[in-house]
């Protein structure tokens, strides 16, 4: 049974949702998974002003935990389209397990959130790939077995390089069922990819 870790940033919620449902999906096919988030770097009284959603349960990771999953699926939303720095600060802290390669060979994923259809999903998803990819890890996207990505009658998430959701202007749009269907089959595929790599 591989040992998938989910690990997120969400101010507002949308993305801390969307990690919530990579892991059912992980789940069904079989992993042991753990959902966690990296801790906030915004000053208390900055997040409450900005109606941070700061009662989320997830624990908060750390970088020496990393080592101990076979596969790590790491979500954030843009920031001017790429990662926030609360996730890229968490990752930069990732130069030891890089130094011995400890994480070479994991299964990793993407998973991401914008305001706007087009405001930067796939170069943010692209911004988590490239920092999994030098830490030596295998990338599983969101192929179109998720087909709810090609639908033309709703605003829909989704992309081959991850599972995304559109938050809205005012952040008012929640993840629809297709967003979460996406998110869900993007973590049955990295555990069953981690399955065949680690058993
Ligand atoms: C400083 C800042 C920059 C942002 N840049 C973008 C952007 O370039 N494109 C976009 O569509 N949304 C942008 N957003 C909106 C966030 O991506 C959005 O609030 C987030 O995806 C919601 O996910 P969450 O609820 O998990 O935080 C930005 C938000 C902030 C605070």
């Amino acid at each position: 049974m591989p040992k998938v870790l989910v690990l997120y940033y969400s101010s507002y919620g949308h993305v801390e949702a969307l990690a919530y449902a990579v892991a059912e999906g992980a789940r069904a096919a079989g992993a042991q998974v753990d959902v966690k988030r990296v801790p906030e770097t915004v000053p208390e009284a900055v997040a409450k002003s900005a109606h941070f959603k700061l009662d989320q349960a997830a624990p908060v990771a750390t970088v020496a935990e990393l080592e101990h999953y076979d596969a790590i699926i790491v979500g954030t939303g843009t920031r001017y389209g790429r990662m926030t720095s609360q996730m890229a600060a968490f990752l930069d802290q990732t130069g030891g397990l890089w130094m011995r390669g400890a994480l070479n060979g994991k299964v990793g994923g993407a998973f991401s959130s914008s305001a706007t259809q087009h405001g930067g999903q796939e170069t943010t998803l692209f911004s988590i790939i490239t920092n999994l990819l030098h830490l030596g890890m295998i990338i599983v996207g969101l192929p179109y077995s998720h087909q709810g990505q090609m639908s033309m009658a709703e605003i829909v998430g989704g992309a081959p390089y991850g599972a995304t959701t559109v938050a809205g202007g005012d952040g008012s749009r929640t993840p629809s069922e297709i967003d979460l269907a996406g998110a869900r089959h993007q973590g049955e595929l990295v555990a069953r990819t981690a399955a065949k790599i680690f058993g």
